[in-house]
Protein backbone atom coordinates (compact mmCIF):
# COMPACT_ATOMS: atom_id res chain seq x y z
CA UNK A 1 0.00 0.00 0.00
CA UNK A 2 1.22 3.39 -1.03
CA UNK A 3 0.66 4.65 2.69
CA UNK A 4 2.64 2.11 3.86
CA UNK A 5 5.77 3.47 6.22
CA UNK A 6 8.46 0.55 5.72
CA UNK A 7 9.76 -1.47 8.73
CA UNK A 8 13.14 -0.15 7.96
CA UNK A 9 12.03 3.51 7.93
CA UNK A 10 10.25 3.08 10.80
CA UNK A 11 13.57 1.32 12.86
CA UNK A 12 16.18 3.68 11.18
CA UNK A 13 13.73 6.13 12.93
CA UNK A 14 13.49 4.69 15.93
CA UNK A 15 17.27 3.40 16.38
CA UNK A 16 18.51 7.06 15.54
CA UNK A 17 16.38 8.67 18.15
CA UNK A 18 17.49 6.60 21.05
CA UNK A 19 21.29 7.27 20.02
CA UNK A 20 20.77 10.69 19.59
CA UNK A 21 18.85 10.82 22.98
CA UNK A 22 21.15 9.88 24.59
CA UNK A 23 24.20 11.70 23.76
CA UNK A 24 21.69 14.95 24.19
CA UNK A 25 22.77 14.10 27.62
CA UNK A 26 26.34 14.45 27.22
CA UNK A 27 26.29 17.56 24.72
CA UNK A 28 23.62 19.63 24.19
CA UNK A 29 23.60 21.89 20.64
CA UNK A 30 25.30 18.75 18.80
CA UNK A 31 23.29 16.21 20.79
CA UNK A 32 20.18 18.22 19.04
CA UNK A 33 21.83 18.22 16.00
CA UNK A 34 22.02 14.53 15.90
CA UNK A 35 18.24 14.22 17.29
CA UNK A 36 17.35 16.73 14.30
CA UNK A 37 19.67 14.18 11.41
CA UNK A 38 17.83 11.43 13.17
CA UNK A 39 13.93 12.23 12.86
CA UNK A 40 12.03 12.83 9.88
CA UNK A 41 13.37 15.09 7.42
CA UNK A 42 11.54 15.91 4.65
CA UNK A 43 14.28 14.64 2.28
CA UNK A 44 13.85 11.51 3.50
CA UNK A 45 10.11 11.41 3.57
CA UNK A 46 10.56 12.48 -0.19
CA UNK A 47 12.99 9.56 -0.86
CA UNK A 48 11.73 6.55 1.16
CA UNK A 49 8.18 7.74 1.07
CA UNK A 50 7.24 10.37 -0.77
CA UNK A 51 3.31 9.77 -0.55
CA UNK A 52 3.06 10.07 3.62
CA UNK A 53 0.73 12.92 3.01
CA UNK A 54 -1.09 14.14 0.08
CA UNK A 55 -2.61 11.81 -2.65
CA UNK A 56 -0.78 8.04 -2.77
CA UNK A 57 1.22 8.01 -6.18
CA UNK A 58 -0.80 8.51 -8.75
CA UNK A 59 -4.07 8.95 -7.64
CA UNK A 60 -6.70 11.89 -8.88
CA UNK A 61 -7.95 12.19 -5.48
CA UNK A 62 -11.54 13.84 -6.52
CA UNK A 63 -13.99 12.95 -3.70
CA UNK A 64 -13.18 14.92 -0.96
CA UNK A 65 -13.85 18.37 -2.21
CA UNK A 66 -10.48 20.00 -1.32
CA UNK A 67 -7.99 22.62 -3.48
CA UNK A 68 -4.60 21.25 -4.34
CA UNK A 69 -3.15 24.29 -5.07
CA UNK A 70 -3.22 25.48 -1.86
CA UNK A 71 -2.09 26.51 1.12
CA UNK A 72 -1.13 29.72 -0.56
CA UNK A 73 2.46 30.87 -0.92
CA UNK A 74 0.96 33.46 1.62
CA UNK A 75 -0.16 31.01 4.56
CA UNK A 76 3.05 28.49 3.94
CA UNK A 77 5.18 31.59 4.69
CA UNK A 78 3.65 31.76 7.97
CA UNK A 79 3.36 28.22 8.72
CA UNK A 80 7.26 28.44 8.54
CA UNK A 81 7.36 30.82 11.21
CA UNK A 82 4.70 29.26 13.35
CA UNK A 83 6.09 25.58 13.28
CA UNK A 84 9.16 27.23 14.85
CA UNK A 85 6.76 28.75 17.65
CA UNK A 86 5.30 25.18 18.14
CA UNK A 87 6.56 24.75 21.77
CA UNK A 88 3.96 27.37 22.79
CA UNK A 89 0.04 27.28 22.88
CA UNK A 90 -0.92 29.82 20.29
CA UNK A 91 -0.98 33.37 22.00
CA UNK A 92 -4.43 35.25 22.29
CA UNK A 93 -2.93 37.75 20.28
CA UNK A 94 -3.04 35.15 17.13
CA UNK A 95 -6.52 34.50 17.66
CA UNK A 96 -7.74 37.82 18.56
CA UNK A 97 -5.76 38.94 15.18
CA UNK A 98 -7.41 36.35 13.11
CA UNK A 99 -11.17 37.31 14.75
CA UNK A 100 -10.81 40.96 13.97
CA UNK A 101 -9.92 39.98 10.35
CA UNK A 102 -12.34 38.23 9.97
CA UNK A 103 -14.66 40.63 11.65
CA UNK A 104 -13.51 43.59 9.89
CA UNK A 105 -14.25 41.80 6.24
CA UNK A 106 -17.71 41.09 7.59
CA UNK A 107 -19.19 43.62 9.22
CA UNK A 108 -19.54 42.43 12.30
CA UNK A 109 -17.32 42.63 15.93
CA UNK A 110 -14.64 40.15 16.66
CA UNK A 111 -16.70 38.87 19.50
CA UNK A 112 -19.06 37.44 17.09
CA UNK A 113 -16.23 35.32 15.56
CA UNK A 114 -15.57 31.49 17.42
CA UNK A 115 -12.14 30.08 15.59
CA UNK A 116 -12.13 26.45 15.54
CA UNK A 117 -10.24 23.40 14.40
CA UNK A 118 -12.20 22.96 11.05
CA UNK A 119 -15.35 24.67 10.68
CA UNK A 120 -16.54 20.60 11.00
CA UNK A 121 -15.32 21.14 14.99
CA UNK A 122 -17.88 24.45 15.53
CA UNK A 123 -20.91 22.68 13.47
CA UNK A 124 -20.11 19.14 15.86
CA UNK A 125 -20.73 21.90 18.46
CA UNK A 126 -23.64 23.64 17.31
CA UNK A 127 -25.17 20.12 17.37
CA UNK A 128 -24.07 19.19 20.77
CA UNK A 129 -25.41 22.88 22.19
CA UNK A 130 -29.02 22.49 20.35
CA UNK A 131 -29.61 19.30 19.49
CA UNK A 132 -31.04 18.45 22.78
CA UNK A 133 -33.25 20.79 22.59
CA UNK A 134 -35.65 19.35 19.87
CA UNK A 135 -35.21 17.66 16.70
CA UNK A 136 -32.16 19.05 13.85
CA UNK A 137 -34.57 20.12 11.02
CA UNK A 138 -32.61 19.68 7.50
CA UNK A 139 -32.73 18.86 3.97
CA UNK A 140 -32.36 15.06 3.37
CA UNK A 141 -29.12 15.37 1.55
CA UNK A 142 -27.11 17.43 3.47
CA UNK A 143 -23.45 17.37 4.56
CA UNK A 144 -24.66 15.49 7.63
CA UNK A 145 -21.70 14.39 9.78
CA UNK A 146 -21.53 16.59 12.75
CA UNK A 147 -25.27 16.26 13.22
CA UNK A 148 -25.00 12.82 12.91
CA UNK A 149 -22.12 12.94 15.41
CA UNK A 150 -24.57 14.17 17.82
CA UNK A 151 -27.27 11.84 16.86
CA UNK A 152 -24.74 9.07 17.65
CA UNK A 153 -24.05 10.67 21.32
CA UNK A 154 -27.60 10.67 22.03
CA UNK A 155 -28.08 14.59 21.93
CA UNK A 156 -29.65 14.97 18.74
CA UNK A 157 -32.67 13.63 16.01
CA UNK A 158 -32.35 14.81 12.91
CA UNK A 159 -35.20 15.48 11.29
CA UNK A 160 -34.97 15.21 7.20
CA UNK A 161 -37.23 16.95 4.34
CA UNK A 162 -36.76 15.03 0.74
CA UNK A 163 -35.49 17.14 -1.56
CA UNK A 164 -37.53 18.92 -4.16
CA UNK A 165 -37.78 17.30 -7.72
CA UNK A 166 -35.11 19.37 -8.99
CA UNK A 167 -32.63 18.32 -6.04
CA UNK A 168 -32.89 22.27 -4.35
CA UNK A 169 -33.67 22.18 -0.45
CA UNK A 170 -37.49 22.80 0.18
CA UNK A 171 -37.48 25.40 2.05
CA UNK A 172 -41.09 26.08 2.84
CA UNK A 173 -41.17 22.25 3.88
CA UNK A 174 -38.49 22.75 6.45
CA UNK A 175 -40.33 25.94 7.37
CA UNK A 176 -43.45 24.07 7.90
CA UNK A 177 -41.82 21.75 10.09
CA UNK A 178 -40.45 24.78 12.67
CA UNK A 179 -41.35 25.44 15.95
CA UNK A 180 -40.37 27.08 19.52
CA UNK A 181 -40.10 23.40 19.80
CA UNK A 182 -37.17 22.57 17.19
CA UNK A 183 -33.47 22.58 18.34
CA UNK A 184 -31.89 23.67 15.01
CA UNK A 185 -32.40 24.10 11.57
CA UNK A 186 -29.73 23.30 10.04
CA UNK A 187 -28.84 24.42 5.92
CA UNK A 188 -25.94 23.95 3.37
CA UNK A 189 -25.80 26.72 0.78
CA UNK A 190 -24.36 25.90 -1.51
CA UNK A 191 -25.05 22.30 0.08
CA UNK A 192 -22.63 18.98 -0.32
CA UNK A 193 -23.34 16.86 -2.57
CA UNK A 194 -25.60 18.57 -4.61
CA UNK A 195 -23.55 21.53 -5.11
CA UNK A 196 -26.74 23.85 -5.34
CA UNK A 197 -26.83 27.53 -4.14
CA UNK A 198 -30.34 28.75 -3.07
CA UNK A 199 -32.23 31.37 -4.33
CA UNK A 200 -31.16 34.36 -2.37
CA UNK A 201 -34.18 36.13 -1.08
CA UNK A 202 -35.90 33.18 -0.51
CA UNK A 203 -33.84 31.60 1.85
CA UNK A 204 -32.99 34.92 3.76
CA UNK A 205 -36.78 35.39 3.99
CA UNK A 206 -37.44 31.99 5.21
CA UNK A 207 -33.84 31.97 7.69
CA UNK A 208 -35.14 35.40 9.21
CA UNK A 209 -38.80 33.73 9.86
CA UNK A 210 -37.79 30.59 11.60
CA UNK A 211 -34.89 32.25 13.33
CA UNK A 212 -37.93 34.21 15.32
CA UNK A 213 -38.56 30.43 16.28
CA UNK A 214 -35.49 28.96 16.64
CA UNK A 215 -31.76 28.66 15.95
CA UNK A 216 -30.48 28.65 12.39
CA UNK A 217 -27.67 27.24 11.16
CA UNK A 218 -26.26 28.12 7.46
CA UNK A 219 -23.06 26.02 6.91
CA UNK A 220 -20.99 28.09 4.34
CA UNK A 221 -18.33 25.99 3.58
CA UNK A 222 -18.34 26.62 -0.14
CA UNK A 223 -19.69 30.17 -0.36
CA UNK A 224 -16.59 31.83 -1.65
CA UNK A 225 -16.67 29.35 -5.05
CA UNK A 226 -19.90 30.10 -5.38
CA UNK A 227 -20.62 33.34 -8.71
CA UNK A 228 -21.89 35.64 -6.05
CA UNK A 229 -20.69 35.01 -2.24
CA UNK A 230 -21.79 38.44 -1.31
CA UNK A 231 -25.33 38.55 -2.91
CA UNK A 232 -25.86 35.17 -1.08
CA UNK A 233 -24.34 34.57 1.98
CA UNK A 234 -26.91 34.48 5.49
CA UNK A 235 -24.06 36.92 7.45
CA UNK A 236 -25.68 40.12 6.88
CA UNK A 237 -29.13 38.93 8.58
CA UNK A 238 -27.27 38.31 11.82
CA UNK A 239 -27.46 41.88 13.16
CA UNK A 240 -31.05 41.85 13.40
CA UNK A 241 -31.58 38.00 13.69
CA UNK A 242 -29.34 36.48 16.64
CA UNK A 243 -30.70 32.57 16.08
CA UNK A 244 -29.03 33.00 12.88
CA UNK A 245 -25.33 31.01 13.27
CA UNK A 246 -22.97 31.18 9.53
CA UNK A 247 -20.16 28.67 9.64
CA UNK A 248 -17.44 29.21 7.05
CA UNK A 249 -14.26 26.94 6.86
CA UNK A 250 -10.02 27.29 5.35
CA UNK A 251 -10.44 23.99 3.80
CA UNK A 252 -12.15 24.93 0.63
CA UNK A 253 -11.03 27.60 -1.10
CA UNK A 254 -7.95 28.44 1.21
CA UNK A 255 -7.05 25.10 0.39
CA UNK A 256 -6.27 23.56 3.89
CA UNK A 257 -7.97 20.63 4.84
CA UNK A 258 -5.19 19.21 6.41
CA UNK A 259 -4.28 22.40 8.34
CA UNK A 260 -7.50 22.72 9.99
CA UNK A 261 -8.92 25.73 10.84
CA UNK A 262 -12.39 27.03 10.79
CA UNK A 263 -15.04 30.15 12.24
CA UNK A 264 -18.73 30.55 13.01
CA UNK A 265 -19.90 34.59 12.56
CA UNK A 266 -22.99 34.64 15.40
CA UNK A 267 -24.36 37.02 18.05
CA UNK A 268 -21.66 37.38 20.72
CA UNK A 269 -23.51 35.23 23.06
CA UNK A 270 -23.80 32.01 20.55
CA UNK A 271 -20.20 32.56 19.58
CA UNK A 272 -19.25 32.39 23.30
CA UNK A 273 -21.02 28.78 23.54
CA UNK A 274 -19.34 27.81 20.49
CA UNK A 275 -16.10 28.53 21.55
CA UNK A 276 -16.39 26.78 24.90
CA UNK A 277 -18.32 23.46 23.51
CA UNK A 278 -15.41 23.08 20.85
CA UNK A 279 -13.29 20.50 22.08
CA UNK A 280 -9.55 21.24 21.31
CA UNK A 281 -7.24 24.34 20.98
CA UNK A 282 -6.07 25.17 17.46
CA UNK A 283 -2.62 24.47 16.45
CA UNK A 284 -0.17 27.90 16.31
CA UNK A 285 0.48 26.48 12.75
CA UNK A 286 -3.47 27.03 11.70
CA UNK A 287 -3.82 30.26 12.95
CA UNK A 288 -0.80 31.50 11.55
CA UNK A 289 -1.46 29.88 8.10
CA UNK A 290 -4.83 31.56 8.21
CA UNK A 291 -3.57 34.75 9.24
CA UNK A 292 -1.10 34.98 6.20
CA UNK A 293 -3.90 33.92 3.61
CA UNK A 294 -7.24 35.21 4.89
CA UNK A 295 -6.90 38.20 2.42
CA UNK A 296 -4.73 36.97 -0.12
CA UNK A 297 -7.17 38.17 -2.91
CA UNK A 298 -4.86 36.80 -5.76
CA UNK A 299 -4.65 33.53 -4.43
CA UNK A 300 -8.38 33.46 -3.75
CA UNK A 301 -9.21 34.62 -7.27
CA UNK A 302 -6.60 32.06 -8.84
CA UNK A 303 -7.97 28.99 -6.89
CA UNK A 304 -11.76 30.01 -8.13
CA UNK A 305 -10.47 30.27 -11.23
CA UNK A 306 -8.90 26.80 -11.25
CA UNK A 307 -12.00 25.16 -9.86
CA UNK A 308 -14.11 26.97 -12.59
CA UNK A 309 -11.88 25.93 -15.29
CA UNK A 310 -11.82 22.14 -13.66
CA UNK A 311 -15.56 22.15 -13.31
CA UNK A 312 -16.45 23.28 -16.96
CA UNK A 313 -13.99 20.49 -18.62
CA UNK A 314 -16.50 17.85 -16.27
CA UNK A 315 -19.59 19.37 -17.18
CA UNK A 316 -18.87 19.90 -21.48
CA UNK A 317 -17.91 16.31 -20.57
CA UNK A 318 -21.21 15.20 -19.24
CA UNK A 319 -22.57 17.30 -21.99
CA UNK A 320 -21.11 15.62 -24.15
CA UNK A 321 -22.41 12.03 -23.09
CA UNK A 322 -25.80 13.28 -22.12
CA UNK A 323 -25.66 13.24 -18.97
CA UNK A 324 -27.80 14.86 -16.14
CA UNK A 325 -25.58 17.12 -13.80
CA UNK A 326 -26.70 19.80 -11.47
CA UNK A 327 -25.65 23.16 -12.12
CA UNK A 328 -23.34 23.32 -9.48
CA UNK A 329 -21.22 26.57 -8.00
CA UNK A 330 -18.56 24.99 -5.90
CA UNK A 331 -15.72 22.49 -6.71
CA UNK A 332 -17.70 19.43 -6.98
CA UNK A 333 -20.26 18.10 -9.70
CA UNK A 334 -23.30 15.66 -8.60
CA UNK A 335 -24.16 13.89 -11.92
CA UNK A 336 -26.14 10.87 -12.77
CA UNK A 337 -24.22 8.29 -14.55
CA UNK A 338 -26.67 5.75 -15.20
CA UNK A 339 -24.92 3.29 -13.30
CA UNK A 340 -24.41 2.03 -9.57
CA UNK A 341 -22.79 4.51 -8.02
CA UNK A 342 -20.32 2.39 -6.11
CA UNK A 343 -19.74 0.09 -9.00
CA UNK A 344 -18.91 3.34 -10.78
CA UNK A 345 -16.25 4.07 -7.84
CA UNK A 346 -14.60 1.02 -8.08
CA UNK A 347 -14.09 1.18 -11.67
CA UNK A 348 -12.40 4.72 -11.35
CA UNK A 349 -10.10 3.22 -8.24
CA UNK A 350 -8.69 0.83 -10.66
CA UNK A 351 -7.66 3.59 -12.62
CA UNK A 352 -6.45 5.81 -9.39
CA UNK A 353 -8.84 8.20 -9.46
CA UNK A 354 -11.01 8.55 -6.49
CA UNK A 355 -14.58 9.86 -6.91
CA UNK A 356 -17.33 9.54 -3.91
CA UNK A 357 -19.63 6.38 -3.77
CA UNK A 358 -23.35 6.17 -2.95
CA UNK A 359 -25.47 8.77 -0.92
CA UNK A 360 -28.25 6.83 0.94
CA UNK A 361 -31.17 6.02 -1.76
CA UNK A 362 -29.25 8.10 -5.04
CA UNK A 363 -28.24 5.03 -6.28
CA UNK A 364 -26.89 6.07 -9.71
CA UNK A 365 -25.66 9.64 -8.82
CA UNK A 366 -22.00 10.17 -8.66
CA UNK A 367 -19.93 13.24 -7.08
CA UNK A 368 -16.75 14.33 -8.40
CA UNK A 369 -14.60 17.01 -7.07
CA UNK A 370 -12.54 19.18 -9.27
CA UNK A 371 -8.09 18.63 -8.51
CA UNK A 372 -5.58 19.58 -10.33
CA UNK A 373 -6.63 20.10 -14.08
CA UNK A 374 -4.09 16.98 -15.52
CA UNK A 375 -6.50 15.13 -12.69
CA UNK A 376 -9.62 16.40 -14.21
CA UNK A 377 -8.30 15.44 -17.04
CA UNK A 378 -7.87 11.60 -16.24
CA UNK A 379 -11.31 11.61 -14.69
CA UNK A 380 -12.70 13.39 -18.32
CA UNK A 381 -10.87 10.51 -20.72
CA UNK A 382 -12.10 7.33 -18.10
CA UNK A 383 -15.62 8.78 -17.93
CA UNK A 384 -17.45 7.75 -21.40
CA UNK A 385 -16.06 3.60 -20.43
CA UNK A 386 -17.17 3.66 -17.55
CA UNK A 387 -20.36 5.03 -17.91
CA UNK A 388 -20.77 2.67 -21.22
CA UNK A 389 -21.28 5.94 -23.87
C1 LIG B 1 -20.58 21.46 3.69
C2 LIG B 1 -19.41 21.18 4.57
N1 LIG B 1 -19.34 21.80 5.74
C3 LIG B 1 -18.31 21.61 6.58
C4 LIG B 1 -17.30 20.74 6.24
C5 LIG B 1 -16.20 20.54 7.24
O1 LIG B 1 -14.99 20.95 6.78
P1 LIG B 1 -13.84 21.41 7.74
O2 LIG B 1 -14.05 20.78 9.09
O3 LIG B 1 -12.61 20.92 7.08
O4 LIG B 1 -13.96 22.90 7.83
C6 LIG B 1 -17.33 20.06 5.02
C7 LIG B 1 -16.26 19.12 4.64
O5 LIG B 1 -16.20 18.56 3.60
C8 LIG B 1 -18.42 20.29 4.16
O6 LIG B 1 -18.52 19.68 2.97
Amino acid sequence: MAYDISRRFLLAGATGLGVAGATACASGASAIAETTEAAFPPEKVAVENPYLLGPPEGVALLSRNENPYGPAPSALKMIEYAASKGAFYASQDAVLLLKTMIAEKNGVAPEQVALTTGSGEALSAIAMIYGPNGPIVAPRLFWDTTALYAANLGMATIDRVPLKADMTTDLEGIEAKVTTETGLVQLCNPNNPTGLVADAATLKAAVKRMASKTMVLVDEAYMELADDPEGNTCIGLIKDHPNVIVSRTFSKIYGMAGIRMGYTISSPEVAQKIQATAMSWSPCTSYAAAIGSYNDEAFLAYSKAKVKEAREMITATLDTLGLEYLPSQTNFVFFKSGKAANDVQKAFAEQKISVRGQYMDYVDWTRVSTGKIEDVERFCKALPAIVGA
